[in-house]
């Protein structure tokens, strides 16, 4: 496994063969089995699979937040090297950003609501790394997690509207046995947080399986999700969502198909979740 830290190195290993396809799987590290799952897809699906690590600046509107990132970058090698990947792509933030530079990708109405309205700029610095990442990789497919449902809808618009030749790669949330999403912040919680933090996932069930009932009132699925989570001393609920899968503007009548979403800090972490009901 190469581990490159320039574009220059990136660019001479992916074309020293333009036949061969490559899987790109772009990370801020702290890898857990949410990450290897897509590796194991670009794995199955691609002759090459490369791994970017990068905790990008600009998609952190907290400097708190993005100092407490948790980083790891040896053990994530030890698991990327398990795994068969063939090159890992660790730039230092200068790489990204040079001096001087000033060009930022912008999407327009699919990043305003959800978590485009709790943090401000957060999308444009996601849109702008992952447009510089396509650009340098230039890689056959790239896989994304649905935990990020907003994030996955914004690169596929983006990727669309700049007409980026490669394929776009979902893959499903892996979860705890508990039924907690696999996320990066989770090793930011204390034991007590991780038993509270389950609550995410409750709230999606139980939405769910009403509407799976029959309920398809919008704002009786809100309610019955706020109310589960509101039950959780450390939860505190930053939106609770059921919006329209396309869009993701929220839906005021009937909830024919949904995207369920919450944001909940559990103490000081913050975590996101969602699940998709109807077709
Ligand atoms: O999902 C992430 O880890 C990041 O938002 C991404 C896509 C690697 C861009 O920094």
């Amino acid at each position: 496994m190469l581990i490159a830290k320039t574009i220059v190195e990136v660019r001479t290993v992916r074309w020293a063969d333009s036949n061969v396809t490559w899987g790109l799987v772009p990370t801020m590290g702290a890898l857990h089995e949410g990450h290897l799952s897509l590796v194991r897809r670009a794995r199955a699906e691609n002759d090459k699979v490369g791994v970017s690590i990068f905790v990008n600046p600009t998609q952190f509107n907290n400097p708190d937040d993005l100092a407490r990132y948790p980083r790891m970058p040896e053990r994530d090698c030890d698991l990327l090297r398990a795994e068969g990947v063939d090159l890992v792509w660790a730039p230092d933030p200068p790489e990204i950003y040079p001096p001087g530079y000033q060009t930022y990708v912008t999407v327009e109405e699919v990043t305003r609501p959800l978590e485009g309205a709790s943090r401000p700029g957060h999308f444009r610095g996601v849109a702008t790394v992952v447009a510089k990442f396509f650009n340098v990789f230039q890689p056959t497919r790239a896989y994304f997690g649905q935990k990020d449902a907003q994030q996955v809808a914004v690169i596929r618009q983006m990727a669309r509207d700049l007409a980026f030749n490669l394929e776009i790669v979902t893959c499903p949330i892996v979860r705890e046995a508990d039924g907690l999403a696999m996320s990066s912040r989770n090793v930011r919680l204390s034991d007590s947080e991780r038993k509270s933090a389950v609550v995410l996932y409750g709230a999606l069930f139980g939405a769910s399986e009403a509407w799976k009932h029959g309920e398809r009132s919008a704002n009786k699925l809100r309610e019955m999700m706020t109310r589960f989570i509101e039950a959780e001393p450390l939860a505190r609920i930053d939106y609770v969502s059921i919006a329209d899968p396309g869009t993701l503007l929220e839906i005021e009548g009937r909830a024919e198909q949904a995207l369920l979403s919450l944001a909940v800090f559990i103490g000081e972490v913050r975590l996101i979740d969602n699940m998709v009901v109807g077709n």
